[in-house]
């Protein structure tokens, strides 16, 4: 699985319940790969389960257990089977003020339960403006993988989202995430000794530039939001991805 390409589908708040009985007439016929983690509202999980992808919540609460209401903890989510998790969404660290020690706490906390960590980092448009993408990229890394060991960060993927390419059809060009994908190994490697952290790109991925984005030789696989809502754009780049791979 390890140098195997993945293809992540963040169907975030979209859809409603009429609408994924719908997606997953689609879904659950066609995807037949391990190597598609799909993460839905986690109201509508239970209805993704036990297929031949695989599922995965789009954020986890800072402690393994406890009474914290309204939160999923990794203990729950690893008892029903899902055993992937995003962290640090940028949406969330916009909308919900999470910052990255509380960020650290979600990837102790999910790596402790054995979860995959799909870790977001990425820069917005005013600090790619000021050149500080490497900066904010380099500092988002650095303290949300402390104290993470070597054995621990085998379970983590890093997903490279610019904010300014999500949901903008503004894709980063492919020189953008080759140069990116390799700081963000260099960084991993300088900061915690692990050479080979797994790096995907999010940020407007379609079906139409899916092609051109999986030459990519240092990536292993995508983020996608909005196309992955949508069965037919959702297939035709897990085509692209997995199946023709
Ligand atoms: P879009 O694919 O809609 O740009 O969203 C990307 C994203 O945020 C995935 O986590």
């Amino acid at each position: 699985m390890e140098n195997e390409k993945i293809v992540v589908g963040n169907l975030k708040t979209k859809m409603n319940i009429e609408e994924i009985s719908q997606y997953l007439k689609v879904i659950n016929k066609e995807v037949i790969s391990e190597q598609v983690i799909i993460c839905p509202t986690s109201i509508y999980i239970p209805y993704f389960l036990k297929q031949r992808y695989k599922v995965g919540l789009q954020n986890t609460f800072i402690n393994e257990d406890g009474p914290y209401t309204g939160e999923i903890t990794p203990n729950q989510a690893t008892s029903m089977g899902i055993h992937y998790t995003i962290i640090g969404h940028s949406e969330r660290r916009i909308n919900l003020n999470e910052d990255d020690e509380l960020i650290n706490k979600k990837m102790i906390s999910a790596v402790k339960s054995n979860m995959n960590i799909i870790l977001c980092i990425g820069e917005t448009i005013e600090e790619k403006q000021m050149l500080k993408t490497d900066m904010v990229l380099r500092r988002q890394l650095v303290n949300a993988l402390n104290g993470l060991s070597i054995d621990m960060l085998h379970n983590v993927i890093i997903a490279y989202e610019p904010v300014w390419a999500i949901g903008t059809n503004n894709v980063a060009s492919i020189k953008e995430i080759e140069r990116t994908a390799n700081y963000i190994k260099m960084i991993v490697h300088q900061n915690r000794g692990y050479k080979n952290m797994r790096v995907i790109y999010g940020g407007s991925v379609n079906e139409q530039n899916i092609k051109e984005l999986n030459q990519i030789k240092n990536i292993s696989g995508f983020l996608v939001g909005g196309a992955s809502t949508d069965t037919d754009k959702f297939l035709s780049i897990i085509n692209e991805v997995v199946v023709n791979q």
